[in-house]
């Protein structure tokens, strides 16, 4: 099984070792190297305050992490925006957006609730109609949709989306496509440019192997001087220092979403652990998850599980959803955890979601596990 071998080198995931970690969908083991990055910028912070985060500092606290966006989404670095997380950058894009009375939003049943209720809030204020389906999302599109927003990939099955599908349907019809790649950014290579996305959000915590506290956004070139965001502070002037209020112009660019002071450390942070990813080939960490995913599966499904993930190749992700006959999965769950197997439940399926720090030793220790808890 040598393409299973491992690919992080011991460090760089200690915590690994401690447990069985099958949980990456809801929040990740952190990249060592991020997690040093923050703690030394907080420590820094603690003893020095502006004598080394001086204003030149804090102006450019996000460069290093709009480069390695950049790199993650092959965009440009001036196409991506720092937030505090996916939710505050989401809810800005949507105020910006701000579908009239008369319009549509089309997303999905099956949402994280975060990637629908900035669009809903918006709607109940401007009078659009949220549409929410399930199977067939382009029948739903029509000339008076005025966003797509949906996840590439589903959090509880880990279903993939036809994004380009997605995006030529908006396109038809006048709509702007906006994707949560909160379940997919790390974990799957994502090109915005090629699939024709218009705005992408993630947050940092899952597939990215980041810190809390952060998360980005890329916006396509055409919406840069066309959205007001929905929240401005000190950071939203073109020349931030300016401070002055009574006036507000805007930067060209996605910088125009970054509005205030936030946890900069974790800036840096991120960028540590994306270019990490990059450098293992978020490409090849992909076909690897996927293989662990595919053990898993074979063994649910020896087990006479019921496996709820699609498992063809251009519908599947490596999170895999699944139950058991006659089985409350929650309390499955938390004799895995007990067990030292981490995983989750949503809407009663138990969720496993292997990453780069995973062997086919975790899977057959998860499989073990199952057997013990069931009898
Ligand atoms: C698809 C999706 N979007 C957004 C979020 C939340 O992101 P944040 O905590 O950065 O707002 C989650 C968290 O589980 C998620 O699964």
């Amino acid at each position: 099984m040598s393409d299973l071998t491992p690919i992080v080198a011991p460090g760089d995931f200690p915590a690994s070792r401690k447990s069985v970690y099958l949980n990456t969908a809801s929040v990740c083991l952190m990249y060592s190297g991020a997690e040093r990055v923050v703690v030394e910028w907080t420590h820094d912070l603690a003893e020095n305050g502006t004598i080394h985060f001086d204003e030149a500092a804090e102006e450019r606290a996000f460069a290093t992490l709009h480069a390695s966006a950049a790199r993650l989404f092959n965009c440009r670095p001036e196409e991506i925006a720092v937030g505090s997380s996916a939710t505050e950058l989401l809810a800005s894009l949507a105020w910006a957006v701000a579908p009239a009375a008369g319009s549509n939003i089309v997303s999905t049943s099956l949402e994280f609730p975060s990637t629908v209720y900035p669009w809903a809030r918006v709607a109940r204020h401007t009078g659009a109609e949220v549409r929410l389906g399930a199977d067939d999302l382009i029948g739903l599109i029509d000339p008076g949709t005025a966003v797509v927003c949906v996840s590439d990939v589903i959090y509880i099955t880990g279903q993939r989306l036809d994004v380009a599908s997605l995006a030529e349907a908006a396109r038809r019809n006048g709509a702007l496509l906006v994707i949560d790649a909160t379940q997919s950014a790390g974990g799957i290579p994502i090109d915005v440019g090629a699939l024709g996305i218009d705005a992408l959000i993630t947050a940092s915590y899952k597939w990215l192997c980041g810190p809390f506290g952060v998360a980005v956004m890329y916006l396509a070139p055409h919406l840069h001087e066309r959205l007001e965001p929905g929240l401005v502070g000190f950071r939203s002037h073109e020349r931030m220092w300016d401070l002055r209020a009574d006036r507000l112009k805007l930067p060209p660019n996605a910088h125009r979403f970054e509005f205030s002071t936030m946890a900069y450390g974790c800036a840096p942070g991120l960028a540590s652990s994306i270019d990490y990813l990059l450098r293992l080939d978020v490409g090849r960490i992909f076909s690897r998850n996927k293989k662990l995913a595919d053990l898993l599966i074979e063994g649910l499904r020896e087990r006479n599980a019921e496996v709820l993930s699609p498992t063809d190749d251009g519908a599947r992700s490596s999170i895999v959803a699944t139950r058991f006959a006659d089985t409350d999965v929650r309390i499955l769950a938390e004799r895995l955890n007990e067990a030292g197997i981490v995983v989750s439940t949503r809407r009663n399926v138990l969720r496993f979601s292997p990453h780069l720090y995973n062997d086919s030793d975790d899977i057959q220790q998860a499989l073990t596990a199952i057997d013990r808890c069931l009898t």
